[in-house]
This record gives C-alpha cells, structure tokens and sequence, in this order.
C-alpha cells in the first residue's frame, strides 16, 4: 500500500497539523468526559492519538503495517490493530470512534464507505460518538487544478502532485527524494486515490445508522458541499 513506503517521512510530508488536530480535539472534549475509550479508524502513525493519550483510552488502527509501526513507537500503551476499517472485528465497543483527515476518502466506492458506517456503529457504547472527516468534492477539484506543491525537511523534500484519476477519482502522486551520502537521492513513490461523495448523500446514509447527525466545517459552521473539508459528528440515542 501507498502508506508503507512513505511512513518514514509522512508527519514531515504533512507538516504543521495544529489547527486540525485542536479541531478533533474539541470536538471530543466539548462531548465526551476524561477517561472515555477512543478507537481512531486510519490512526496512521498516531499523531492524533498521541495528543489525545493523556485525557482517554486509546486504540487505534490502519492497513499499513509502517505506519503502525511508527504508532507503536509513540503509544507504548495503546493497542493498535492492522485490520481494513471496512471490515474490521474487535471484541471491545468505544465511546468514541475517530476517522480523520481525510482517510474515510481514501476509500472509493461507495459500498466501501457505507461498510465503515456500519463498523462504526456495531463498535459504539450506548449513545457513543462516531466522529469523521471528509475532503470535499471540492477541495479534491481544487487540489487536481492546483500545481504540484514541494515539502523540504531536514535534507530531504517530497513533491506532491494531485491529479484527476477519471470522472470520480483523484490521484495524489507523492515522490520523497530522502538524501543520502554525497549528494545522493534515493526516490520513494506512493500513490494514493481518494474519492469524495456530496455531503447531502453522506448525510442522508448516515440517517440508516444514527439518530443524531452535525455536519460542521473547520470554523465551526455548518459544513456544506462549499466547504473544504466537514467534520460529522453522529451520535446514537
Ligand atoms: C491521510 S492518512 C491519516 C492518518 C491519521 N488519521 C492522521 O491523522 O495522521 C490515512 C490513513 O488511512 C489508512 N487507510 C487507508 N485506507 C485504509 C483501510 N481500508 N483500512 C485501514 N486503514 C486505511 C492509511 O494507511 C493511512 O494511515
């Protein structure tokens, strides 16, 4: 997978992440009380996770083996799982199920997000929070018409190009040089699709699952198609 070759370099690729990640975190603590249990679908290396450790129990868990290995480093109590969040199976239910910045679009049929609405739900205590972030429609068209954009950290830089798959898909083309001895390059690739769907039709599928559904965008309004990313926070009675 596109995220095992990259793993190394992926909270440099992605950079400063305050602002998102005090948005999560909000967003959970305006709800739920300290010590509630947060299993976070996609967790990645465990950026989010890390900061949410001390205030909660938690979980996490993601498809690529590097990135969980990073994780592990970091959350030397936390249980972290390699499963699909589309069909994952664990024996415990959460207050709080997270799946942020961006991971539910990676996936790119509909049926696939559908299956991750399901999980989420069977894997929620009583009136638990399901909490979730899209890239819009139209901030995928808006990063496929902007030029490829270039990261430097330490001695080494990533260029990250997002491009038009077909009528449905985007494709993000990551290319990491990481500098060697002597002016050497040694060049890692990725590729990565993500697939956007209307927030309406988010929002009308979500119904099937939860009887309580926000739909907020990063400055705390009400997130719409206009938006660039939306924030759902879905809740059972
Ligand atoms: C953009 S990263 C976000 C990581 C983390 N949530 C963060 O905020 O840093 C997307 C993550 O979703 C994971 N992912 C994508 N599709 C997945 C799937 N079907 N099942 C499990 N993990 C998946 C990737 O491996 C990657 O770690």
């Amino acid at each position: 997978m596109g995220y095992d070759v990259i793993a190394r370099f992926y909270d440099d690729i992605v950079g400063d992440r305050t602002a998102s990640i005090q948005t999560v975190k909000n967003l959970i603590q305006q709800r739920v009380d300290s010590g509630a249990s947060i299993l976070e679908l996609g967790c990645g290396t465990g950026s989010i996770l890390y900061t949410l450790r001390n205030q909660y129990k938690v979980s996490g868990l993601d498809s690529s083996e590097q990135m969980l290995s990073i994780a592990r480093q970091r959350l030397d109590n936390a249980k972290l799982y390699n499963a699909d969040i589309t069909s994952f199976s664990l024996r415990e239910k959460y207050n709080v199920i997270l799946c942020v910045f961006d991971s539910i679009n990676h996936l790119t049929s509909w049926h696939s997000w559908k299956a991750v609405f399901r999980r989420a739900r069977a894997h929620l205590k009583d009136r638990g929070l399901f909490i979730f972030d899209v890239n819009t429609e139209k901030k995928l068209r808006s990063l496929e018409e902007s030029p490829a954009w270039v990261v430097k950290f330490d001695n080494h830089f990533s260029i990250i190009d997002v491009l038009r798959c077909d009528s449905e898909r985007t494709r993000w083309n990551i290319r990491v040089f990481e500098k060697l001895q002597n002016d050497l390059f040694k060049l890692h690739c990725a590729e990565i699709i993500q697939r956007a769907y209307p927030i309406g039709v988010i929002s009308g599928e979500l119904k099937s699952y939860f009887s309580q559904i926000d739909a907020i965008d990063s400055q705390g309004d009400r997130g719409s198609d206009s938006s660039e990313r939306v924030y759902f926070v879905c809740q059972n009675f």
